[in-house]
């Protein structure tokens, strides 16, 4: 007999040790079904990233098929709500004499033929934001603001590939909103290098 027959017959008897079912305890045609019996009697709690939102107001968006949870923002913004102030029209309140009551606040964002104040501010009603178009839109959801001209980044972020996930990666989802990174007076984020351990500023120093 040649040497090849033999390496036939080896394989073979391999193949059926493989695939040979033995119905003894704890034995399973595969991994499903090793899963399905034994979680069978398991009544534990599903995995859920909740218990790392603790704390943490958020409001629910849908967008485009995509839901998931951003931090609720009125409640952080220090000067809201504006109508305690901006009761009356924006050149009533302005005078030349008077000093900027939002004198913190510089606006480095796009030029100046593109945007002011008002471009997404609502100058009818300061407690709302406003689209290019004139609609109103809520503080909690200024990244439909953001997208009306950074359409990239938030088709992006939609999906979870810019900005980043809040808690786990169980659901539900949680995410920053655009706002959570980047100050919408000034956007852009200075470059820097990274953070490093200077070795020889400790060997300086003994
Ligand atoms: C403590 C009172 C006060 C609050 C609260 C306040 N504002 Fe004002 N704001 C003013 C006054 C007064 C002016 C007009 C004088 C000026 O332009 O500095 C003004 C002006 C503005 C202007 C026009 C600025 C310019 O340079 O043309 C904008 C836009 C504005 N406010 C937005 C807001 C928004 C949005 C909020 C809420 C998040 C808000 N304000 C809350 C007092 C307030
Ligand atoms: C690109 C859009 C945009 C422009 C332009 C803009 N803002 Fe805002 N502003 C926002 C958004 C969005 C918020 C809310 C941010 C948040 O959720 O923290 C905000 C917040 C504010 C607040 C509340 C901030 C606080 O911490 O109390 C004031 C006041 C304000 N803006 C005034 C102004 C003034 C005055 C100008 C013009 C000099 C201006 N904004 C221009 C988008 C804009
Ligand atoms: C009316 C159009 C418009 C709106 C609304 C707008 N942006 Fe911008 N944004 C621009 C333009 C124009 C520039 C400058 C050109 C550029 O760098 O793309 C810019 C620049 C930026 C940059 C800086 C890019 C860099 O140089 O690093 C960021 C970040 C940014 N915007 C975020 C936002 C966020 C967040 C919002 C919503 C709060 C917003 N933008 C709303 C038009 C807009
Ligand atoms: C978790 C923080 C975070 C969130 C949330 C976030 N961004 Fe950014 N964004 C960044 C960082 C970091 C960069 C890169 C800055 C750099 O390279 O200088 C960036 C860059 C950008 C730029 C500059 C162009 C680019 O890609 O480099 C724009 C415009 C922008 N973001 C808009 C948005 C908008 C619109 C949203 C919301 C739909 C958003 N971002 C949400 C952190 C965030």
């Amino acid at each position: 007999m040649n040497r090849n027959l033999y390496k036939y017959i080896l394989v073979g008897l391999c193949l059926v040790a493989l695939f040979s079912c033995k119905h003894g305890e704890g034995e399973y045609h595969g991994v499903t079904e090793r899963i399905e019996a034994e979680s069978k009697n398991y009544h534990g709690t599903p995995i859920s990233s909740e218990k790392y939102l603790e704390g943490l107001e958020t409001i629910e968006i849908s967008e485009d098929g995509h839901t998931f949870l951003i931090p609720d923002r009125k409640g952080q913004i220090k000067s809201y709500a504006c109508t305690e102030c901006h009761s009356k029209p924006l050149a009533q309140m302005q005078s030349k004499d008077l000093k900027k009551a939002h004198w913190d606040i510089k606006l480095n964002h796009a030029n100046s033929n593109t945007m002011n104040c008002v471009t997404c501010h609502n100058p009818d009603n300061m407690d709302e934001l406003k689209s290019l178009t004139g609609n109103t839109i809520d503080f909690n959801n200024s990244y439909n603001l953001c997208s009306q001209c950074h359409t990239k980044q938030f088709e992006d972020w939609k999906g979870g590939a810019h900005g980043k996930r809040i808690g786990g990666w169980a659901p539900p989802r949680a995410s920053m909103t655009c706002v959570n990174c980047h100050n919408p007076h000034k956007p852009h984020f200075e470059s820097r290098w990274p953070a490093r351990f200077n070795t020889e500023k400790v060997k300086e120093r003994e």
